[in-house]
């Protein structure tokens, strides 16, 4: 293998991991090298861009910590991870089970687990919502005992994680159970759209590419329950001016939800609320496991 150029350079490649002994790998492997190449010889790659293209990368890595995933992000603002769920969890709207859209960067495993009813907002600032979420199979069968995780930015558009003066703290999300009719109850404030974080290379890289970094105001939900398979989605606030550009395309029309405002007064919960409040009555459906 010698004198190779930039016309059997690939064949080079794709012969040195030929007896890669896992097929999957090997697959992988081959199309990506393939797809790397192509893409070096169509866009005539100069060093400077290569070397550009490596320091992007490397500071990606560097931006990592263990409360900051920028590869992710990257791959959000890339259209990576919508495509990988669209690919795996393909659930057309109209056929029944709710769609899945992307996890995001602020879940935690720790959030509070609470009764049903609770206040998660636990202080964030925002105008009161109450929230009715009921979740069914696909027969419509309300599907009790289901750990249901939300989690949300406050209305200065933050999510706990991004308050260091919170500390550990956690507010603005939770985990509850389902009621013997599929059904979780809890008060929390008003999602509102947040830019994603832009202080690292995927903020240099929107710049670059004259991007606006909102995402439209969305509660974030984790849905599992025996027997059927876990849905990972958000409920996004209608009316919001960001959800037909959203900074990581994960808007399904299927999920704006419904965010009734009310006047100050008796919220369902009985509480007598002096602003405006808001109301959200949610469906889900899981696809069963099988
Ligand atoms: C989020 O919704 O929390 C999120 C998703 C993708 C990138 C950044 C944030
Ligand atoms: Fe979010």
């Amino acid at each position: 293998m010698r004198n190779i150029d930039q016309h059997t350079i690939t064949d080079a490649v794709l012969q040195s991991i030929a007896a890669t002994p896992d097929a999957r790998l090997r697959q992988v492997l081959a199309s990506l090298v393939k797809h790397l190449h192509d893409f070096a010889r169509e866009v005539a790659l100069t060093e400077a861009e290569w070397q550009a293209g490596i320091d992007f990368l490397t500071a990606t890595g560097q931006k990592c910590s263990d409360t900051r995933q920028e590869f992710i992000l990257l791959s959000d603002t890339l259209g990576v991870s919508m495509l990988t769920i669209a690919l795996n969890q393909a659930r057309p709207a109209g056929a029944g089970a709710t769609e899945a859209t992307v996890f995001g960067p602020f879940h935690t495993a720790d959030a509070p687990h609470v009764e049903q009813g609770a206040d998660i907002a636990r202080g964030a600032p925002g105008l009161p919502m109450f929230v009715h979420a009921v979740v069914r199979g696909p027969d419509g069968e309300p599907v009790a005992d289901a750990e249901v995780d939300v989690w949300q930015a406050d209305d200065d558009g933050l999510y706990d994680v991004q308050r260091p003066e919170l500390g550990d703290a956690r507010r603005a999300r939770a985990v509850l159970h389902t009621d013997a009719q599929g059904a979780v109850r809890f008060r929390s404030v008003v999602p509102t759209a947040y830019p994603i974080p832009v202080d690292g290379p995927v903020g240099a890289m929107l710049r670059a590419t004259g991007r606006h970094p909102w995402r439209p105001a969305h509660l974030h939900f984790m849905i599992r329950a025996a027997g059927y398979q876990p849905l990972t989605t958000h409920i996004f606030r209608d009316g919001d001016a960001y959800l037909d550009s959203d900074v990581v395309f994960g808007v399904r029309s299927s999920l704006v939800g419904d965010y009734v405002e009310h006047p100050p007064g008796t919220a369902p919960d009985g509480a007598i609320v002096d602003t405006a409040f808001f109301t959200l009555d949610q469906p889900f459906v899981l696809a069963r496991a099988d």
